[in-house]
């Protein structure tokens, strides 16, 4: 737990960080948004002493910081940052090892932490001797993450680390820093200037402007209950639909209203069941209850008769994944129903636009 007690950093007459007050819990990721000079980056070297505060105390874990040493507490805080991130005449072991070796671990503990984090981080050993230059951003980051990982601080500090991602490898970095987090879990204080990130990462948010805290909350109070208009410009028009990044696809599936048939069964048969239904389509899995696709009907132009056809390209959604992905996948692709499955290809429901819909509609916690 880190408390911020009246957190004050002046610069001359000018005010960066005004008497800030507030916990950030233990083994939770809280994001510290707001707009650039709001005093976000002040705020984060004050808690590893890169800046010290004018006023003000930090507490961390009940001691006070200013009681510690400061180069000892900055080895025990982990720290990220979007640029200069790694020293680029070491490579990734080199990198990761920095602070292990300060701490003068022995070289064969320090080679185990190395390949773990490595492991951790999605990298394969073989990026161990690379050198920055040759990784790509999104790598560099994964590097990054491992070097501020690599003596198992407690907190990691985390400044716009995914700010120069291209929007496609950020999601990716995304999915894995929540996963990595799962098993870690560290106390993150994470500095974002994209609202998006703040709500997908965040347990918590904090929001700064011009130095003073606007709003600490859980994410869905800060969707649901804005504090002022500046913050509700913040979130923006759409904040309902940022919200659904929030609810998971697993908890609005359904798991009847429609047709499920073996992919092997007859086609008469098929044919049969559907007409019956008085539906249009059947979905298909396989004897395992695999996903398959989908058989649907259709009138034939020359005979006029029903006849049967297989579409196995059907894009079917992740269970884990969360509705704002599957609402940007029905637009994507025209479907208002979409089948889900889960992690080997399972099926297990489908899931309705309208549901999606009503969700927005609610606006319910
Ligand atoms: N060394 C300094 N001397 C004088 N003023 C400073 C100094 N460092 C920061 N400031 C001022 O303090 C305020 C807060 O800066 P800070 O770097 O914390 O902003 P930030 O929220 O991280 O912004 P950004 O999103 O652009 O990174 C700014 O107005 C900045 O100009
Ligand atoms: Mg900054």
């Amino acid at each position: 737990m880190i408390e911020l007690k009246n957190l004050t950093r002046k610069y001359g007459k000018k005010i960066a960080v005004n008497k800030l007050n507030m916990t950030m819990d233990k083994h939770r990721i809280t994001m510290l948004i707001g707009p650039s000079g709001c005093g976000k980056t002040t705020t984060l070297k004050m808690i590893n002493r890169l800046i010290e505060s004018t006023e003000g105390d930090i507490i961390i874990n009940g001691e006070s910081i200013y009681n510690l040493d400061a180069v000892q507490l900055r080895r025990s805080i982990g720290y990220v940052i979007q640029e200069i991130g790694l020293f680029p005449h070491m490579n990734v072991f080199d990198n990761i090892a920095a602070v292990p070796r300060l701490l003068q671990w022995n070289e064969k503990k320090i080679k185990s932490r190395v390949e773990d984090l490595l492991d951790l981080v999605t990298l394969n050993t073989s990026y161990m001797y690379k050198y920055p230059l040759q990784l790509s951003g999104g790598e560099s980051q994964r590097v990054g993450l491992a070097r501020a990982l690599a003596a198992d601080p407690e907190i990691l500090l985390m400044d716009e680390p995914f700010g120069a991602i291209d929007p496609i490898n950020r999601a990716k970095l995304h999915e894995s820093f929540m996963s990595i987090q799962e098993k870690i879990k560290k106390t993150i204080v994470f500095v974002t200037h994209d609202i998006n990130e703040a709500i997908k990462l965040g347990d918590k948010i904090a929001i700064l402007k011009n130095g003073d805290l606007i709003q600490h909350d859980n994410v869905n109070n800060i969707l649901y209950e804005p504090e002022n208009e500046f913050v509700e410009k913040l979130l923006g028009h759409d904040r309902n639909i940022k919200a659904l990044v929030l609810k998971k696809n697993k908890d609005y599936i359904q798991r009847d209203g429609f047709l499920v048939v073996k992919r092997g069964e007859k086609p008469e048969k098929v044919l049969d069941l559907i007409t019956a239904a008085g539906k249009k389509s059947a979905l298909a899995v396989d004897s395992e209850g695999r996903f398959e696709g989908e058989f649907f009907t259709r009138i034939s132009k020359h005979t006029k008769e029903l006849r049967l056809e297989f579409n196995d390209e059907i894009v079917s959604l992740e269970k884990n994944g969360n509705l704002q992905e599957t609402l940007s996948l029905m637009i994507e692709t025209g479907e208002s129903i979409m089948p889900v499955t889960s992690n080997k290809n399972n099926f297990e429901g489908i899931i309705n636009l309208n549901d999606i819909f009503s969700e927005l509609g609610s606006g319910e916690k």
